[in-house]
């Protein structure tokens, strides 16, 4: 017993020592960045904040909300996408990895300091020093639990504004740099993500490090070959959800709205928001779905579709489109049970897309396929009464 009491210690020593040298885990002398991500569409745009900064990025587990439960879960970074192409762009560390081997040389409990633009409000204002002013980094899901994911508490708030992480223009980095020196701040750990939204134009080709892990590669290829029929395939994506519905709501009063400058240019070049850019009809979506299996049928007449398949958040509509296509000689498929990631990654695959200009979920399978080069279209775009006028033109 005594033999193992001391040799535990020592075995354990081991292990850190060589997991941190396996894992090649140096200390980045030009310092870290972290951030909360709320949302999946800000990864982009804050690793080439990072790379602006020239900072390794801790990647941070995904967000995830499951029915019927208060807390967030986060999913570790790496169950869905692989860190190693990143690492063709940027430097990169798990957060695991950080807090596990780094953090307690390179960021110890009693430096913890958490970044937001200006002070932000608590609902729990009395309880706290109400004269303070605070960042409230761990105030609400899913913030509280993010961070105690790692056990992660911070003892001071840093208030960065004006500074901004557009650092494609002006001269931001360099702001940046000589305010928060790697040396006196080795980590940077935003309250919510470092990054616009939507994707910023310069970033989205960034798209192309992100690779499926091999387990979703391989269950995407799978579903693909055993449950889909021979030939091609139209994948869609239907987002028609009750919260959707709401969002829809500010097509009228806006410019842009979430993803739509992927469609309609970041300066509305191709036109401005319309509802049904947002929301479409069952009949539209049937209307359009026929449409292009015939185009493509025509002009490709060797790679046949031979099925539709449906990722949603609430309506996959799978009677109706088995009903409006069976005719055709198409069968109309989903998941068997939900997993929007998966989803994501069989459209990706698909051999033609048909999303949601609105939805930043679409726009994740839009920058993947341009990436690879493989054809997307959206729902209701261009509008059909402008289809129909330039088709018309083209006739005559
Ligand atoms: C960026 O950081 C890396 C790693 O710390 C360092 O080797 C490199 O010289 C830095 N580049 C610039 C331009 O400072």
């Amino acid at each position: 017993m005594q033999w193992l009491k001391l040799k535990f210690p020592f075995i354990y020593l081991i292990c850190t020592v060589t997991a941190a040298a396996w894992a090649n885990l140096e200390r980045d002398p030009n310092g870290y960045l972290t951030y909360c991500p709320c949302m999946a569409d800000h990864f982009l745009g804050s690793l080439a904040f990072a790379k602006g900064l020239n900072r390794t990025l801790i990647l941070p587990p995904w967000v995830e909300y499951r029915k019927g439960e208060m807390r967030s879960r986060q999913v570790p970074f790496n169950t869905y996408f692989d860190v190693e192409p990143l690492k063709d762009y940027h430097r990169v560390i798990l957060m695991s990895d950080f807090m596990w081997h780094l953090a307690d040389d390179i960021w110890p409990e009693s430096e913890r300091v958490s970044f937001c633009y200006m002070e932000r409000k608590s609902l729990q204002q009395e309880k706290n020093n109400p004269d303070q002013p605070n960042c409230h980094a761990k105030d609400g899901n899913p913030f509280g639990p993010f961070w105690d994911t790692y056990n992660i508490d911070f003892v001071k708030s840093e208030f960065y504004g004006p500074l901004h992480f557009d650092v494609h223009h002006s001269s931001m980095a360099t702001k940046w740099q000589s305010k928060y020196p790697a040396d006196s701040w080795p980590v940077l750990a935003f309250t919510g993500a470092p990054a616009s939204f939507p994707v910023q134009f310069e970033n989205r080709e960034l798209q192309k490090h992100m690779q499926w892990s091999a387990k979703y590669r391989d269950a995407a290829r799978d579903f693909i070959r055993k449950v889909l029929p021979r030939g091609a395939f139209v994948g869609i994506h239907l987002r028609n959800g009750i919260d959707w519905v709401r969002a829809c709501e500010h097509v009228k009063d806006s410019q842009h709205l979430f993803a739509s400058p992927q469609c309609l240019g970041y300066k509305n070049e191709r036109g401005s928001l319309y509802p049904e850019l947002c929301m479409q009809t069952k009949e539209s979506i049937v209307r359009q779905l026929k449409r292009t299996i015939k185009n493509v049928r025509q002009t490709q007449p060797n790679n046949e579709i031979k099925s539709v398949f449906v990722a949603s958040d609430a309506n996959h509509m799978i009677g109706e489109l088995n009903a409006a296509l069976s005719r055709m000689g198409i069968s109309v498929h989903r998941l068997p049970e939900d997993d929007p990631y998966l989803d994501l990654a069989i459209l990706g695959q698909s051999n033609h897309f048909i999303g949601n200009c609105i939805s930043s979920y679409s726009a994740f399978v839009k920058r993947e396929r341009d990436s690879h080069g493989f054809p997307s279209y959206f729902w209701s775009f261009p509008k059909e009464k402008d289809r129909q006028q330039s088709k018309a033109h083209e006739e005559l």
